[in-house]
């Protein structure tokens, strides 16, 4: 019998394997999509350009690092390189002024928001089903930065680290615990929690720290400085791959189940800290876990995630006791779906979404 369940259960997980690599697929942009999201970014740095000639405008987020879904928003970054220019939020709303004068886009500037940014979206057309959702911000390299490690965790193993971050942000938009202004967690937090328990969690690892890699040349205080934090990383992909290989041979099936298991059961959420630069941290080594400021601090930290750059920045700061209830609750709900192994892994897959 013990060799019989073993057999039932390495069936499953083949089959739930199979099935996650083909529900992703279905669920990435079209060919079309990313035409026509690359012509509007180069529309909008057109006119830009009018206003801030020396300006770029960049992708970043799910559009520029490989995690990126069907009809998802498009987050833009325009960057200027001259010395003289104006402040952000003048910026914004002589964009948002011109933007309306110029375009269909329907357009919201937030001037005074704690990240001026102007908000775009376009009505849904034959062409285009699902319309447009673009946010554009000014300045903000550190946001390219993460994008472009994030990008970089993506490209070491695909087949497990897409399809798995892929399926994580359809289950938790299913699911509806991916809103910070209600109190869960974002798309750029959960991913955080993918590379952390691949890096950290996992052993053997299925991804190296790309943070701690040593350089392959001596690199300057000064290249690797970004707004006074350290943004240095190992991103050259292809060489990595001729230096170093995963002796994790699981599936990505197995990976999710874990995934689920770790964080509804292990994850120390009350005194610990997921940091994909450092590994486990302490809230209290961080002072993450104060009580001075009248509770406030403690109710910010309920989960925290360390940004990969901006140490002192709790990713999951918005995420409430609610929200992580909330959160936790459908963590172990996934996990017992999958520990009772339905008879076919493509009710089990639409459960978990239901
Ligand atoms: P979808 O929009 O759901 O497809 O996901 P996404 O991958 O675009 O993630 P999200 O919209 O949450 O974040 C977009 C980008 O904004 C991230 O890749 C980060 O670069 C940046 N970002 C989002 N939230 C934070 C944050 O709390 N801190 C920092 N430093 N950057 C953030
Ligand atoms: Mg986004």
């Amino acid at each position: 019998a013990p060799s019989q369940r073993h057999t039932s259960k390495q069936r499953f997980l083949a089959e739930f394997s199979q099935c996650l690599y083909e529900f992703v697929i279905q669920l990435l942009p079209t060919r079309e999509e990313l035409i026509v999201k690359e012509d509007v970014r180069k529309l909008l740095e057109r006119l830009i350009r009018t206003i801030e000639p020396e300006s770029r405008l960049l992708s970043f987020g799910s559009t520029a690092n490989g995690f990126s879904l069907r009809n998802s928003d498009m987050d833009l970054c325009c960057l200027i390189d001259s010395e003289e220019r104006l402040s952000a939020s003048d910026l914004v709303t002589m964009l948002g002024d011109l933007l309306e004068r110029e375009t269909k886009f329907h357009v919201k500037p937030l001037p005074h928001a704690r990240i001026p940014i102007v908000k775009l979206s376009l009505d849904p057309s034959p062409g285009l089903p699902y319309g447009i959702a673009c946010d554009i911000g000014f300045e903000n390299r550190l946001a390219l930065e993460n994008t472009r490690l994030l990008m970089c965790y993506a490209l070491i193993d695909p087949p497990r680290v897409r399809t798995m971050v892929l399926f994580l942000k359809v289950w938790c938009k299913r699911r509806k615990i991916n809103s910070p202004y209600k109190g869960t967690l974002s798309s750029y937090g959960y991913v955080l929690l993918v590379i952390f328990f691949l890096v950290h969690v996992k052993n053997p690892p299925v991804l190296p720290n790309l943070q701690q890699m040593p350089p392959m040349r001596p690199i300057s205080q000064e290249e690797t400085t970004l707004h006074g934090h350290n943004i240095w990383f190992f991103d050259d992909i292809e060489l990595l791959r001729g230096r170093w290989q995963s002796s994790n041979t699981e599936s990505v099936a197995e990976l999710l189940v874990d995934f689920f298991r770790f964080y509804a059961r292990d994850f120390q959420y009350n005194t610990g800290v997921a940091s994909i630069r450092a590994g486990l941290l302490k809230k209290d080594s961080k002072g993450w876990a104060s009580e001075s400021d009248r509770g406030t601090a403690r109710e910010r930290n309920r989960l925290c995630i360390e940004d990969p750059f901006e140490v002192d920045f709790n990713v999951s700061r918005c995420v409430t006791r609610d929200g992580l209830y909330t959160i936790r609750g459908e963590l172990m709900r996934a996990s017992r779906i999958l520990a009772s192994r339905p008879e076919r892994a493509i009710v089990a897959l639409a459960q978990l979404c239901e």
